[in-house]
């Protein structure tokens, strides 16, 4: 257990970690993560574990439950109500085909949400299901105000992004579910750009199910992800996929085997043993950082970036209190971005465009020279 304050850590020892970072200034997190080295060692390990071993440890499920452990260690959750995934959209289709929807029924969700926590309930529409969908106030955010309007007595799920994507803006999961669970809503939370980074237990936030494809602040491999749902809910919810490790037996001759009473109910054959066994020592990586420590850098560095921002004069469309944002910070150039992010580009500064505004995001391997060179960069233009 890590024991430093962020004052304590090596930042710059730990940015050593990334190389990508010799090569790029890379702001672009909310996009793809650049991997640690440790990603390359842990799967040579892997591969090693088969030329050696015949891969007894790599194929094993017994490292499936070590992954299992990690994760649920190091993001603060139950093992048992952790679903090891292959990524975000799976963990929603998982929730939207397997809710036990009533004729009439309604799902609510923002225009800010990623296709991927958009088409899932599109999807439903041919099955009766209405999706509601919120616009953003004047402000430009959508808080439990734009959702009042839209909830009702037939809402079952309101699904939001714990950090949208696009102009960075932290939902109040707390509130929201304040709010859901006294409408007998479930809150649904597209955690990705948020876990990994924010200070928080997935267990704590008040929400029924966080979905988190491993692919960014995790370290992990595309391909790998994880789903937190309560006790609740995995009871409430039917998997759309059934197979070995979905049931509470191995045994074949039962006529009607019971489901897992866990999340193992949402897991079906062999699972991405390469992915998870990054997972794991990713998991580990983070936890030993800190996720405490990781949160008070980025939110130093986000804060820096807007600072700079502000020096020149470009309309930071992220809200600033740090309780509003995680690592993403967008930019108003004052008209489309699409030209800037790809003249950026050309010079090694990795950002992107979104809603036609500039993207910035961020992790704790990120610096502030990273942040002074953007902003040169960007001037020079
Ligand atoms: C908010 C959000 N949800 C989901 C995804 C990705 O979904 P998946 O993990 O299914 O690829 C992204 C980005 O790729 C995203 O920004």
């Amino acid at each position: 257990m890590q024991q430093s304050t962020p004052e304590e850590v090596d930042w710059s020892a730990l940015r050593a970690d990334f190389p990508t970072t010799e090569k790029f200034c890379y702001l672009n997190l909310a996009n793809k993560a650049i991997l640690p080295t440790l990603v390359e060692k842990s799967m040579q390990s892997w591969m090693h574990d088969i030329y050696e071993h015949a891969g007894d440890s790599a194929f094993s499920m017994g490292e499936i439950e070590k992954t299992r452990a990690a994760v649920a260690d190091t993001f603060g959750a139950p093992p048992e109500c952790i679903a090891l995934i292959k990524n975000t959209s799976e963990g929603i289709n998982i929730v939207a085909q397997g809710f036990p929807w009533k004729d009439g029924d309604n799902v609510v969700i923002s225009e800010f949400e990623h296709e991927n926590n958009t088409f899932p309930w599109r999807h439903l529409a041919k099955r009766g299901i209405e999706i509601r969908i919120a616009p953003p106030g004047d402000d430009g955010r959508v808080t439990v105000d734009q959702y009042r309007d839209l909830v009702d007595a037939h809402t079952r799920i309101l699904a939001v992004g714990w950090v949208v994507y696009g102009n960075g803006y932290r939902s109040d999961l707390r509130e929201l579910s304040a709010f859901c669970h006294d409408k007998g809503v479930k809150l649904m939370v597209d955690g990705i750009q948020a876990v990994g980074i924010l200070n928080e237990r997935l267990d704590d936030v008040g929400a029924d199910i966080i979905i988190a494809g491993g692919h960014k602040a995790q370290f992990s491999l595309a391909g790998a992800g994880i789903m937190y749902a309560t006790t609740e809910v995995i009871q409430m919810l039917t998997p759309p996929y059934a197979a070995k490790y979905s049931f509470d037996t191995l045994d074949r001759t039962i006529d009607a085997p019971a489901l897992a009473d866990d999340a193992h109910r949402f897991e079906y054959g062999n699972p991405n043993f390469a992915g998870l066994w990054v997972q794991r020592r990713s998991a580990e990586y983070i936890k030993q950082i800190g996720l405490d420590n990781i949160d008070a850098r980025v939110e130093a560095l986000t804060s820096y970036l807007i600072e700079c921002a502000d020096k020149h004069q470009v309309r930071v469309r992220t809200p600033r209190p740090w309780s509003q944002r995680g690592g993403i910070v967008s930019l108003d150039l004052g008209g489309h971005a699409g030209k800037a992010v790809k003249a950026l580009h050309d010079q090694g500064v990795i950002v992107a465009e979104k809603d036609g505004h500039l993207r910035t995001s961020m992790h704790f391997y990120n610096n502030e020279e990273d942040i002074d060179q953007f902003f040169s960069a960007l001037q020079a233009l």
